[in-house]
């Protein structure tokens, strides 16, 4: 069947390092007790209040910070990133660290811990993600694989069993090859087989390694009529044209123009509750789209989207963009985490760990979801077909949109308004 897909991959890699004397971080006193510890969070995540719609507007403020970090190093290529992907991994973390390292991770997620409690991040994300996976359109989880040598805080693994669903593998780091193959068939296998091919390289030092995966395999509500699909060039970055599939569908869309933006924005949804939207900035406004886009802009577009008829064109493509997300991560406040002061304690005390690679990669596959030919003869396709019986005198052409020229792009859970990728596609191919 032919889809639009989106999948994504978050590793953080953890290393190992050994002290050769006793640092201020080295935390071992701490771990006689850790029998006895409790788990303070709430471990049945759907019970009592619901929380998820506090972390929204922090996961979204998240998503364009990193988008502003990507976008000021990344010109020339495309940038796609899950936003969804990367807080809840990067949440999932913070429950084993500590001190500055932690209140870091929490800083740069974009929680402020004056306003939103830490337990009640930890059950946003779980009611989140239940709600996406509860209707069966995303397929979504973590997993978590230690090496054997690592004492593990039984307190962290209960948090993110509970929290995150996590599954949690014991494999010797050791070996490497085999380590790097345990990953990638657990996340083939969660996937369907997509061919994503995660993990290409561990870093010998590696101990750990934290997964996410989403997959979201959407249908247009409105689909693109094969037959109408034409080679076309597509104006990419840096004045050079390249041929490709152009889609192109005649429908009633919500559409708004942003005149503050020098934009124009077209949502098209899938059939369910995720929509995509595709935003078009003027010639030559790229850049300037870029600098100024906050999160309010989003919601300033939802509440303004008129229905237009929108004679729609945008490229059938694919992307595979892969990040180490490292230096954004670093830049976005996330010190501590990488250098000689992580402490990760509540992961395993008697061990100093610190993140050694962080790795996203997304894989997009835009077609016009024509696994059913017959739905050509959709009523808005007939309608609005360039045969002059159906055209009425009155009705006003439709407008003309044509992403063939860099464009940004967002898939979003309506539902609960969740960022689910958000990116810019200045080459597709
Ligand atoms: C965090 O929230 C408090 C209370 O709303 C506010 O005064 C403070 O400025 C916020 N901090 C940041 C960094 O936004
Ligand atoms: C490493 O792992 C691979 C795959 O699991 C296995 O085939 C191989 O025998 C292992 N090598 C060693 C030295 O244990
Ligand atoms: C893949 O998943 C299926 C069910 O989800 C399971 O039965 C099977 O053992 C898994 N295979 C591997 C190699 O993990
Ligand atoms: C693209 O072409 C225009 C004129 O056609 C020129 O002004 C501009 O500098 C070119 N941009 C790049 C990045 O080459």
């Amino acid at each position: 069947m032919k889809a639009t897909i989106y999948l994504s991959l978050f590793l953080i890699g953890l290393q190992l390092h050994y002290y050769h004397f006793t640092g201020p971080h080295v935390v071992q006193s701490s771990y006689p007790n850790i029998q006895q510890q409790q788990s303070t969070l709430d471990q049945e995540c759907n019970t009592g209040d619901n929380v998820w719609h506090k972390i929204i507007p922090y996961n979204a403020d998240f998503a364009f910070r990193l988008y502003k970090e990507m976008s000021s190093t990344i010109e020339d290529k495309n940038i796609l990133f899950s936003p969804i992907s990367v807080s809840s991994a990067l949440a999932m973390l913070s429950l084993g660290a500590k001190s500055e390292t932690q209140s870091q991770i929490y800083d740069g997620l974009a929680f402020n811990l004056s306003e939103i409690e830490q337990n009640e991040i930890h059950k946003g994300f779980c009611q989140l993600m239940y709600r996406h996976t509860v209707r069966a359109y995303v397929k979504t989880g973590n997993a978590l694989f230690l090496d054997k040598s690592l004492e593990v805080l039984p307190t962290f693994l209960e948090d993110v069993r509970h929290l995150y669903h996590a599954e949690d593998f014991s494999i010797d780091f050791l070996n490497n090859t085999g380590a790097k193959h345990h990953i990638n068939d657990y996340v083939k296998n969660k996937t369907e087989g997509t061919k994503i091919n995660t993990v290409k390289y561990l870093s010998k030092n590696t101990r750990m390694v934290l997964v996410n995966y989403f997959l979201y395999k959407g249908e247009w509500e409105e689909r693109f009529i094969p037959e109408l699909t034409l080679e076309e060039d597509f104006f990419a970055y840096g004045n050079t044209t390249v041929k490709l599939n152009m889609m192109l569908n005649t429908a009633l869309y919500k559409f708004v123009r942003d005149e503050e933006l020098f934009c124009s924005v077209v949502e098209v949804p899938f059939s369910g509750v995720a929509v995509a939207l595709f935003i078009l900035p003027d010639q030559g406004k790229l850049k300037d789209l870029e600098s100024s886009l906050v999160k309010e802009d989003l919601d300033k577009w939802r509440t303004s989207f008129q229905y237009k008829d929108i004679k729609l064109s945008i490229p059938k493509f694919s992307a595979y963009p892969s990040y180490d997300v490292k230096r954004f991560l670093q830049r976005l406040g996330m010190r501590n985490a990488f250098n000689q002061h992580a402490d990760f304690s509540k992961i395993a005390a008697k061990h100093n760990l610190r993140i050694s690679q962080v790795l996203h990669e997304v894989m997009l596959v835009v077609n016009e979801e024509g696994g059913v030919v017959a739905g050509a003869m959709g009523p808005s396709f007939t309608f609005f077909a360039d045969d002059p019986i159906f055209l009425l005198p009155t009705l006003p052409p439709p407008l003309v949109m044509t992403f063939n020229r860099p464009f940004l792009m967002f898939v979003i859970d309506s539902s609960t308004g969740t960022i689910l990728l958000m990116g810019k596609i200045v080459i597709p191919n």
